[in-house]
Protein backbone atom coordinates (compact mmCIF):
# COMPACT_ATOMS: atom_id res chain seq x y z
CA UNK A 1 0.00 0.00 0.00
CA UNK A 2 1.24 3.24 -1.12
CA UNK A 3 0.29 5.72 1.95
CA UNK A 4 1.65 8.75 -0.29
CA UNK A 5 -0.96 8.57 -2.50
CA UNK A 6 -3.40 9.51 0.30
CA UNK A 7 -1.70 12.79 1.07
CA UNK A 8 -3.68 14.21 -2.23
CA UNK A 9 -6.78 13.26 -0.93
CA UNK A 10 -7.12 12.95 2.76
CA UNK A 11 -9.04 15.53 4.57
CA UNK A 12 -9.92 16.03 8.18
CA UNK A 13 -12.70 13.73 8.71
CA UNK A 14 -15.80 15.08 10.87
CA UNK A 15 -18.41 13.38 9.93
CA UNK A 16 -17.99 9.66 11.57
CA UNK A 17 -20.16 5.97 11.67
CA UNK A 18 -20.47 4.51 14.87
CA UNK A 19 -19.10 0.85 12.99
CA UNK A 20 -16.33 -0.86 15.15
CA UNK A 21 -13.15 -0.72 14.05
CA UNK A 22 -11.20 -3.61 14.45
CA UNK A 23 -7.85 -2.01 16.17
CA UNK A 24 -5.13 -5.22 15.69
CA UNK A 25 -3.87 -3.40 12.02
CA UNK A 26 -3.32 -0.01 14.06
CA UNK A 27 -1.63 -2.22 16.46
CA UNK A 28 0.82 -3.23 13.80
CA UNK A 29 1.38 -0.87 12.00
CA UNK A 30 2.57 1.27 15.57
CA UNK A 31 4.91 -1.77 15.94
CA UNK A 32 6.73 -0.49 12.00
CA UNK A 33 6.15 3.25 12.35
CA UNK A 34 9.43 5.54 12.00
CA UNK A 35 9.81 8.15 14.63
CA UNK A 36 11.89 11.63 13.81
CA UNK A 37 14.28 10.43 16.94
CA UNK A 38 14.89 7.57 19.11
CA UNK A 39 15.74 9.67 22.33
CA UNK A 40 12.03 10.64 22.68
CA UNK A 41 9.28 7.67 24.70
CA UNK A 42 6.00 8.10 23.76
CA UNK A 43 3.22 6.39 23.53
CA UNK A 44 -0.91 6.36 22.48
CA UNK A 45 -4.05 4.48 23.92
CA UNK A 46 -7.27 3.87 21.82
CA UNK A 47 -10.18 5.70 23.90
CA UNK A 48 -13.46 5.86 23.27
CA UNK A 49 -15.31 9.71 22.91
CA UNK A 50 -16.60 9.50 27.15
CA UNK A 51 -13.54 9.20 28.21
CA UNK A 52 -12.37 12.91 26.79
CA UNK A 53 -13.61 15.99 27.43
CA UNK A 54 -14.56 17.41 23.98
CA UNK A 55 -14.95 20.88 22.39
CA UNK A 56 -15.88 20.36 19.29
CA UNK A 57 -19.36 20.10 18.04
CA UNK A 58 -18.67 17.21 16.12
CA UNK A 59 -17.83 13.38 17.81
CA UNK A 60 -16.15 10.41 16.83
CA UNK A 61 -16.67 7.08 18.24
CA UNK A 62 -12.92 6.64 18.73
CA UNK A 63 -9.80 8.85 19.98
CA UNK A 64 -5.98 8.06 19.94
CA UNK A 65 -4.73 9.46 23.06
CA UNK A 66 -1.21 10.31 22.41
CA UNK A 67 1.36 10.91 25.33
CA UNK A 68 5.47 11.62 25.06
CA UNK A 69 7.84 12.17 27.71
CA UNK A 70 8.42 15.97 27.18
CA UNK A 71 11.71 16.93 25.64
CA UNK A 72 13.14 18.99 23.11
CA UNK A 73 10.74 19.04 19.95
CA UNK A 74 8.51 15.89 20.88
CA UNK A 75 5.73 17.59 19.51
CA UNK A 76 7.81 17.42 16.09
CA UNK A 77 7.56 13.98 17.13
CA UNK A 78 4.30 13.20 18.04
CA UNK A 79 3.53 15.05 14.75
CA UNK A 80 5.87 12.86 12.45
CA UNK A 81 5.04 9.74 14.03
CA UNK A 82 0.94 9.77 13.91
CA UNK A 83 0.61 11.67 10.84
CA UNK A 84 2.03 8.26 9.01
CA UNK A 85 -0.68 6.38 11.17
CA UNK A 86 -3.61 9.12 9.85
CA UNK A 87 -2.26 8.21 6.47
CA UNK A 88 -2.73 4.59 7.39
CA UNK A 89 -6.10 5.09 8.69
CA UNK A 90 -6.93 6.97 5.53
CA UNK A 91 -6.03 3.88 3.09
CA UNK A 92 -7.76 1.52 5.21
CA UNK A 93 -11.07 4.11 4.70
CA UNK A 94 -10.90 5.30 8.59
CA UNK A 95 -11.41 9.02 8.78
CA UNK A 96 -9.56 10.86 11.19
CA UNK A 97 -8.36 13.98 12.37
CA UNK A 98 -6.25 16.10 14.48
CA UNK A 99 -8.04 17.25 17.80
CA UNK A 100 -6.51 20.15 19.99
CA UNK A 101 -10.06 20.93 20.99
CA UNK A 102 -10.12 17.77 23.60
CA UNK A 103 -8.22 16.79 27.12
CA UNK A 104 -8.27 13.54 28.65
CA UNK A 105 -11.29 13.72 31.77
CA UNK A 106 -8.26 11.42 34.02
CA UNK A 107 -5.51 14.32 33.73
CA UNK A 108 -2.18 12.87 33.28
CA UNK A 109 1.18 14.93 32.54
CA UNK A 110 2.38 12.80 29.52
CA UNK A 111 -0.77 13.90 27.49
CA UNK A 112 0.31 15.76 24.36
CA UNK A 113 -2.98 16.00 21.74
CA UNK A 114 -5.94 13.25 20.51
CA UNK A 115 -6.86 12.14 17.24
CA UNK A 116 -10.22 11.79 15.96
CA UNK A 117 -10.66 8.29 13.96
CA UNK A 118 -13.64 6.25 12.90
CA UNK A 119 -15.28 4.74 9.80
CA UNK A 120 -16.96 7.47 7.81
CA UNK A 121 -18.27 7.43 4.00
CA UNK A 122 -16.94 11.53 3.93
CA UNK A 123 -13.12 10.86 3.33
CA UNK A 124 -11.45 12.10 0.32
CA UNK A 125 -11.43 15.37 -1.96
CA UNK A 126 -10.55 16.61 -4.88
CA UNK A 127 -7.19 18.45 -4.88
CA UNK A 128 -8.29 21.79 -5.75
CA UNK A 129 -10.20 22.01 -2.58
CA UNK A 130 -6.96 22.06 -0.72
CA UNK A 131 -6.80 25.66 0.70
CA UNK A 132 -3.50 26.05 1.13
CA UNK A 133 -0.22 28.74 0.67
CA UNK A 134 1.18 28.46 -2.34
CA UNK A 135 5.42 27.22 -2.47
CA UNK A 136 5.98 30.72 -2.59
CA UNK A 137 5.13 31.46 0.74
CA UNK A 138 6.12 28.40 2.21
CA UNK A 139 9.26 28.30 0.37
CA UNK A 140 12.89 30.17 -0.85
CA UNK A 141 12.46 27.65 -3.54
CA UNK A 142 8.88 26.12 -6.16
CA UNK A 143 10.58 22.96 -5.35
CA UNK A 144 7.45 20.62 -6.15
CA UNK A 145 9.23 18.04 -3.83
CA UNK A 146 7.94 19.90 -0.99
CA UNK A 147 4.33 19.66 -2.59
CA UNK A 148 3.80 16.79 0.32
CA UNK A 149 4.73 19.33 2.89
CA UNK A 150 2.27 22.23 1.59
CA UNK A 151 -0.40 19.86 1.71
CA UNK A 152 0.11 18.73 4.96
CA UNK A 153 -2.88 19.50 8.08
CA UNK A 154 -2.10 21.83 10.87
CA UNK A 155 -3.96 23.47 13.91
CA UNK A 156 -6.41 26.02 12.21
CA UNK A 157 -4.95 25.66 8.84
CA UNK A 158 -1.77 27.94 10.27
CA UNK A 159 0.45 26.17 7.89
CA UNK A 160 3.32 27.37 10.25
CA UNK A 161 6.41 25.95 8.04
CA UNK A 162 8.78 27.70 5.91
CA UNK A 163 11.23 25.86 4.07
CA UNK A 164 14.98 27.38 2.91
CA UNK A 165 17.24 25.17 0.29
CA UNK A 166 19.91 24.26 1.22
CA UNK A 167 23.29 22.53 -0.19
CA UNK A 168 21.76 18.58 1.06
CA UNK A 169 18.30 19.29 1.01
CA UNK A 170 15.86 22.24 3.28
CA UNK A 171 16.48 23.87 6.57
CA UNK A 172 12.90 23.09 7.75
CA UNK A 173 11.89 26.80 10.07
CA UNK A 174 8.64 27.25 12.28
CA UNK A 175 6.79 30.62 12.30
CA UNK A 176 7.25 32.49 15.25
CA UNK A 177 4.24 33.77 16.50
CA UNK A 178 3.48 37.04 18.92
CA UNK A 179 2.26 36.32 22.65
CA UNK A 180 -1.29 36.51 21.79
CA UNK A 181 -0.85 33.96 18.81
CA UNK A 182 1.79 31.99 20.48
CA UNK A 183 -0.45 30.48 23.35
CA UNK A 184 -3.38 29.26 21.11
CA UNK A 185 -1.07 27.89 18.57
CA UNK A 186 2.52 27.52 19.59
CA UNK A 187 1.87 23.83 21.44
CA UNK A 188 0.11 22.37 18.13
CA UNK A 189 2.73 24.27 15.78
CA UNK A 190 5.15 21.56 16.32
CA UNK A 191 2.64 18.66 16.24
CA UNK A 192 1.82 20.95 12.71
CA UNK A 193 6.23 20.76 11.61
CA UNK A 194 5.77 16.86 12.13
CA UNK A 195 2.78 16.63 10.31
CA UNK A 196 4.17 18.55 6.98
CA UNK A 197 7.52 16.28 7.58
CA UNK A 198 6.03 13.16 8.24
CA UNK A 199 4.45 13.58 4.48
CA UNK A 200 7.80 14.33 3.04
CA UNK A 201 9.23 11.03 4.58
CA UNK A 202 6.30 8.85 3.42
CA UNK A 203 6.58 10.30 -0.10
CA UNK A 204 10.78 9.85 -0.04
CA UNK A 205 11.08 6.30 2.33
CA UNK A 206 13.87 5.61 1.08
CA UNK A 207 15.97 8.86 1.24
CA UNK A 208 14.13 10.81 3.65
CA UNK A 209 17.23 11.94 7.03
CA UNK A 210 15.94 14.59 9.49
CA UNK A 211 18.89 15.94 11.45
CA UNK A 212 19.41 19.25 14.43
CA UNK A 213 22.07 20.98 13.50
CA UNK A 214 23.78 24.18 14.24
CA UNK A 215 21.97 26.87 11.94
CA UNK A 216 20.12 30.02 13.10
CA UNK A 217 16.72 31.41 13.05
CA UNK A 218 15.57 33.58 10.11
CA UNK A 219 13.53 36.52 10.22
CA UNK A 220 9.88 35.43 11.98
CA UNK A 221 10.93 31.96 12.08
CA UNK A 222 12.43 29.35 14.46
CA UNK A 223 14.91 26.68 12.76
CA UNK A 224 13.68 23.14 13.81
CA UNK A 225 15.96 20.69 11.92
CA UNK A 226 17.06 19.92 8.29
CA UNK A 227 16.12 17.49 5.76
CA UNK A 228 17.11 15.57 2.91
CA UNK A 229 14.77 13.92 0.72
C1 LIG B 1 -2.40 20.01 15.70
C2 LIG B 1 -3.77 20.10 15.09
C3 LIG B 1 -4.88 20.37 15.88
C4 LIG B 1 -6.16 20.44 15.32
N1 LIG B 1 -7.25 20.67 16.13
C5 LIG B 1 -8.50 20.65 15.60
C6 LIG B 1 -9.65 20.79 16.44
O1 LIG B 1 -9.55 20.94 17.66
N2 LIG B 1 -10.88 20.76 15.85
C7 LIG B 1 -11.04 20.60 14.49
O2 LIG B 1 -12.18 20.58 14.01
N3 LIG B 1 -9.96 20.45 13.66
C8 LIG B 1 -8.70 20.47 14.19
N4 LIG B 1 -7.61 20.30 13.36
C9 LIG B 1 -7.78 20.12 11.91
C10 LIG B 1 -7.39 21.37 11.10
O3 LIG B 1 -8.37 22.36 11.27
C11 LIG B 1 -7.21 20.98 9.63
O4 LIG B 1 -6.15 20.08 9.52
C12 LIG B 1 -6.91 22.17 8.72
O5 LIG B 1 -7.97 23.09 8.74
C13 LIG B 1 -6.64 21.74 7.26
O6 LIG B 1 -7.73 21.01 6.74
P1 LIG B 1 -7.53 19.51 6.22
O7 LIG B 1 -6.95 18.69 7.35
O8 LIG B 1 -8.92 19.04 5.87
O9 LIG B 1 -6.59 19.52 5.07
C14 LIG B 1 -6.33 20.24 13.92
C15 LIG B 1 -5.20 19.96 13.13
C16 LIG B 1 -3.95 19.89 13.70
C17 LIG B 1 -2.78 19.53 12.82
Amino acid sequence: MDLSEQIYVRKSCRKYLDDEIDMSAIKEFMDNVKPLTREINYSYEILTKDKLNIRTRWKAPYYLALYSDKKDNYGVNIGFIFQQLSLFLQSLDIGSCWVGMASLKENNPKFVIAISFGKSNDLTREISQFKRKSLSEIADTEDERLIPAQLAPSAVNSQPWYFKQSNEGFDVYKVKHNIVKRKILGKWNDVDIGIALAHLYISNPETFEFEVKDKQDIKGYTYVGSVKI
